[in-house]
């Protein structure tokens, strides 16, 4: 603990020790005015900023003051782009210390394990990798500016369904290799001042109650130095919050429960070394804040109005397109949609912002542009006159437009969807438009994938643009890439399923009313419909451009802890673009079950026409590695792996086969009936193996087919399942003997520098 802090601990009270570990009201921290530390404000995070002068809430109610809506995090994501995520921070950082916010409630970075949850429109991604790396970048930006940021919700709360009592039941790798990295990234990374814990239990335990979580793996592992505040009324249990290292309680006011914290210390039900760590913890950070704060920032509306167009435009995903983008200046156009004239673009809930603008895309059209509603944008009803307007319209321009989505009540924070279509009457709307004019496109405003049943259609639509939620400046964005002023370069953070029956957690999402068994383990979105060969509508990763990039000569280097990449990749198109360079690890030899790829780095290269740029990606053992329970910790298991430099998960261009080497030996302890498998894969044991087991001697009289019927090989397959106690029975031999195989089973296994598998 820093001298300060200690020095303001000695001169605190008890009373205002345990003050301090409460809201003071909805969105304030305390502080302790008598000793100069002023209260800290905080406020919602993570697109924009949502802070509320009076009326406050939690759920998006009360009206907050006018801000910037940048792109939820379900679009700003598909940018694939490092320092725009920074550029966002650091912009939404100067917001805070215009508006005196000490705190930005964000990034939320929690897992999309089913497209079905409702607040998966504030979460970036199905992939650890690429939310870590986005969050980090974000959290990096705000603090930039001299204000904290919080990531929410740690961890595992990846669903809205009883959000507030059900437990994600998961095995410790699944919440290792997917429910925590990206937790984990933002901390080594970006060191952020506060955590937020979730609603949810994990594996039974409150999280605002999980030691393992908040303590060991949080602190003693990450080495995190901010503290932990709870989601808004995530406390179950105060006293036991704090003893397994909860900080801050919220929202105020908390008087009920300071009081229970004073009394408990006074009765000796809680240790005042607790509380102590608790309010230092919190002081630390409150410090850095005075230490640090800029004052002078001011909050430019129309500046980042313009940078809220940006990230729109990096973050669209140009799902398919055959021919009809960009639309040619001369073309006469139908608009159809109450979306082209009032845009959805954010979400509901507590990330819900008070834009200051908002832009459609109708507001910038050229004159040859008719717009027809199409549907009602209120309750998504389609009358019989708004279908034939929107068919006779499309009939007798060159291209259709349609700007389909989600209603705002299909996506909110606090309940998760029932179903992944889309309103029935768009589907119908997108259908007949399609059928009578070939150059459909469909423009899409969403926060998570749905059910697309008209790319089935003979006649199809022509091109699909996902502006997912763009924010306030949607409008301007996509009327720039629907007009090629701008060229689409988002790329999927997450798959597109063909139907919700796909989805990897289609059976336990729930499980039942207080549980939710994550039964599909390490197998999230990709990691399952990659493994599993499946179908789905468009891969993770996915986005098309309009131009083309060319892959060459890729390199693979020796570093003294893994391997440098690069690869070289050429616009070979007539516009400028952006390419996303992704890797993807695939382990060949995979034991455990492991996924059949993952995503280990990406690159966004701009790129003018004809210019080259060279994509650099450096693997460390962490790549290699899988979560391995007995050792309870990160293993790479030594064998061949294939790196792919990748367009998307399923468009690979260039694959390198590499050879890791471990340096670590995976303890086993050997008994009577650990099976042969492991020990015929090492080469120490395996020689040992080999001299015990029985080698039959064929009868020379015996026929081919009797040979054929059971060959060495098979043979050979049968022996990897037994267990060892079988070679004393096939060498008629004691328990002594069968001690002493396994001692010195033993004694070669441990001897191995590393469990080398057989060559
Ligand atoms: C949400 C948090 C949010 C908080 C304060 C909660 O309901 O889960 O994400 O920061 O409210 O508005």
């Amino acid at each position: 603990m820093k001298e300060k802090v200690k020095q303001l601990l000695s001169q605190m009270t008890l009373q205002e020790k345990a003050a301090l570990c409460g809201g003071a009201d909805f969105w304030h921290i305390p502080g302790v005015e008598r000793l100069g530390i002023a209260p800290a404000m905080v406020a919602d995070g993570p697109h924009g900023l949502r802070k509320q002068n009076q009326q406050a809430d939690h759920l998006g109610v009360n009206e907050s003051i006018p801000a910037v809506c940048f792109p939820a995090g379900c679009a700003s994501a598909c940018s694939f782009d490092r320092q725009l995520m920074h550029q966002m921070g650091q912009t939404l950082g100067q917001e805070c210390q215009a508006e005196g916010v000490d705190i930005l409630l964000g990034p939320a970075i929690n897992i999309k394990r089913s497209p079905l949850c409702g607040r998966n429109f504030e979460y970036y991604s199905e992939d650890p990798y690429l939310a870590g790396q986005m969050s980090a970048s974000y959290v990096q930006g705000v603090q930039s500016q001299g204000v904290g940021a919080c990531p929410k919700h740690f961890a595992a709360n990846s669903q809205e369904y009883r959000r507030m009592t059900s437990s994600s039941d998961m095995s410790q790798r699944t919440l290792r290799e997917i429910y925590l990295p990206a937790f984990e990234q933002t901390v080594r990374d970006a060191q952020p001042w506060s955590m937020m814990c979730s609603y949810n239990r994990l594996n039974g335990t409150f999280v605002a109650e999980h030691s393992q979580l908040l303590q060991e793996i949080l602190r003693e592992e990450w080495g995190f130095e901010g503290f932990v505040m709870s989601d808004w009324g995530a406390v179950n249990d105060k006293l036991e919050g704090l003893k397994a290292g909860l900080e801050l309680e919220m929202p105020g006011p908390c008087k009920a429960s300071t009081q229970a914290v004073v009394d408990a210390v006074q009765s000796g039900k809680l240790d005042q070394a607790v509380l102590d760590r608790a309010a230092g913890r919190i002081l630390d950070v409150l410090l850095r804040r005075t230490e640090i704060a800029e004052k002078s920032a001011e909050f430019d509306h129309e500046k980042d109005h313009a940078l809220a167009v940006e990230v729109a435009i990096q973050s669209a995903v140009l799902l398919k397109n055959s021919s009809a983008l960009p639309l040619k200046p001369g073309q006469k156009v139908a608009y159809i949609g109450p979306y082209a004239k009032k845009p959805r673009f954010q979400g509901g809930g507590s990330s819900h912002i008070h834009s200051h603008r908002v832009d459609a895309a109708l507001d910038y059209a050229p004159e040859n542009v008719c717009w027809c509603e199409g549907f009602s944008g209120t309750d998504d009803s389609m009358t019989d006159q708004q279908m034939n307007e929107a068919i006779e319209l499309a009939r007798a321009s060159d291209v259709a437009v349609i700007f389909a989505g989600m209603p705002d009540s299909f996506e909110c924070e606090g309940y998760d969807r029932s179903h992944m279509r889309l309103p029935d009457c768009q589907n119908r709307l997108i259908a007949a438009v399609a059928s009578v004019q070939p150059n459909t496109v469909v423009v899409l405003h969403l926060g998570s994938p749905v059910e697309t049943p008209w790319m089935d259609d003979p006649a199809g639509v022509n091109a699909v643009l996902c502006m997912y939620l763009g924010g306030q400046g949607v409008g301007l964005a996509t009327h720039r890439l629907l007009y090629g002023e701008a060229c689409p370069s988002g790329r999927l953070a997450e798959s597109w399923p063909l139907r919700l029956e796909d989805t990897p957690c289609y059976l336990n999402y729930p499980t039942s009313e207080e549980h939710s068994v994550y039964a599909e383990g390490v197998f999230v979105g990709y990691r399952y419909y990659d493994s599993k060969r499946m179908p789905v509508r468009w891969p993770f990763g996915h986005g098309e451009s309009y131009t083309q990039f060319d892959y060459s000569d890729p390199e693979l280097e020796p570093t003294s802890d893994g391997w440098k990449v690069s690869v070289k990749v050429t616009n070979t198109g007539a516009c400028a673009g952006a390419e996303v360079v992704q890797l993807y690890l695939a382990p060949i030899e995979f034991e455990p079950t492991r996924p059949v790829q993952e995503l280990k780095g990406f690159e966004k290269l701009h790129l003018e026409p004809g210019q080259t740029k060279t994509a650099c990606f450096v693997l460390d053992k962490r790549s290699f590695a899988y979560y391995d329970e007995e050792m309870q910790d990160w293993y790479a298991p030594s064998g061949r792996y294939e790196i792919r430099l990748a367009h998307s998960s399923r468009d690979i261009r260039c694959a390198l086969p590499v050879d890791w080497v471990s340096k670590q030996t995976k303890p086993m302890v050997i008994h009577r009936n650990t099976p042969m498998a492991p020990l015929l894969a090492c080469s120490a044991t395996a020689q040992l193996l080999q001299s015990w087991m029985p080698h039959p001697v064929r009868d020379e009289n015996s026929s081919k087919e009797a040979a054929a019927a059971i060959t060495d090989e098979m043979i050979h397959q049968m022996m990897l399942n037994q267990p060892l106690r079988a070679l004393q029975a096939q060498n008629d031999q004691t328990d002594q003997w069968l001690a002493d195989c396994i001692a010195q089973l033993q004694a070669a296994w441990d001897g191995t520098a590393d469990n080398q598998p057989l060559q």
